[in-house]
């Protein structure tokens, strides 16, 4: 009885302390019961889609990095049908997964004591390519099936889902984008979410895991940069993902400069149809 009525102590203190609103602890938490209510993905690929209709193209591909079970492959079908209908595009969605879990850790900033070789094994990746159209997965390590896409791959890559969860892992698919710039099959930015940057309690932190393999690309590639967003009152397009977004800058892609604004020479002149920006089509 002494436990039970610490452990309520302990959350109390927490809820007090918790420095969000508590409703967006309640999306959190419903985005947790329910596996394919992920609003930020929603928002993720209608932004991409939306940057790259302004682009010129009618197709793109979504990556996801670690399907496990397919949660994420399902949550980004039923929001692409959406928002196919709505910015008249074909989204196709990719997967990578080894099909058998977690491979083994590599290295110690891979976190050993957290994440072990085996967890998240699903055999039946398969079955998600014949349960929905425009789905490819590829099943294997990606240290082995990544050159693959690289070779076969045609449309633009607008949007990739990092959820590997190791550092070697993230540094695999990053140390390949190089070779997608190359061949230009990025968006002159393309926005990248990690899924891994939130587990403060055990010890995933900026010295391991997915931040350290975007410092280090960051460092290693002059013309491709990962830039985290600021966080800012004007920003609110990515509920529960504020903290988790990057764009994936292709400094040398041949889209880099051609202009996608929202400003013109009239805008703050004072002229009233100026003065306020829809929040629906901003
Ligand atoms: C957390 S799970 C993915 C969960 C999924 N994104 C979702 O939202 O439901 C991580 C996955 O990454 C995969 N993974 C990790 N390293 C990999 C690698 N080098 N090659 C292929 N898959 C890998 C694992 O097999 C595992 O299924």
């Amino acid at each position: 009885m002494e436990n039970f009525f610490y452990k309520i102590k302990l959350l109390i203190l927490r809820i007090l302390g918790y420095e969000k609103p508590l409703r967006v602890a309640l999306l959190k938490y419903l985005s947790l019961k329910f596996t394919t209510f992920r609003p930020h993905y929603e928002t993720l690929i209608y932004e991409s889609s939306k940057n790259a209709v302004k682009l010129g193209y009618d197709e793109i591909n979504i990556i996801e990095l670690g399907v496990a079970g397919g949660d994420g492959i399902k949550t980004l079908v039923k929001y692409k049908k959406k928002v196919e209908k709505i910015l008249k595009i074909k989204i196709n969605i990719i997967g990578f997964d080894t099909g058998t879990g977690l491979p083994d850790t590599t290295y110690k900033q891979d976190l050993p004591f957290f994440w072990k070789k085996g967890d998240y094994t699903n055999q039946n990746l398969n079955n998600l390519e014949k349960e929905f159209i425009n789905v490819k997965i590829y099943q294997g390590n990606i240290s082995s099936t990544l050159d693959e896409f690289v070779n076969n791959n045609k449309k633009k890559i607008g949007l990739i889902i990092f959820d590997l969860d190791l550092y070697s892992s993230t540094k695999l698919f990053l140390n390949k984008i190089h070779e997608l710039s190359k061949k230009n099959l990025l968006l002159p930015r393309t926005f990248c979410y990690f899924d891994d940057l939130f587990l403060a309690d055990y010890c995933l932190d900026d010295s391991n895991g997915e931040p350290l393999a975007i410092r280090e690309f960051n460092t290693e590639f002059k013309d491709l940069k990962l830039g985290k967003f600021f966080d800012h009152i004007n920003d609110f397009k990515f509920p529960l993902a504020k903290g988790q977004i990057y764009t994936l800058h292709d400094l040398n892609n041949v889209d880099y400069e051609k202009y996608i604004g929202i400003y013109n020479s009239e805008s703050l002149s004072g002229k009233k149809k100026d003065k306020f920006r829809s929040l629906l089509d901003d």
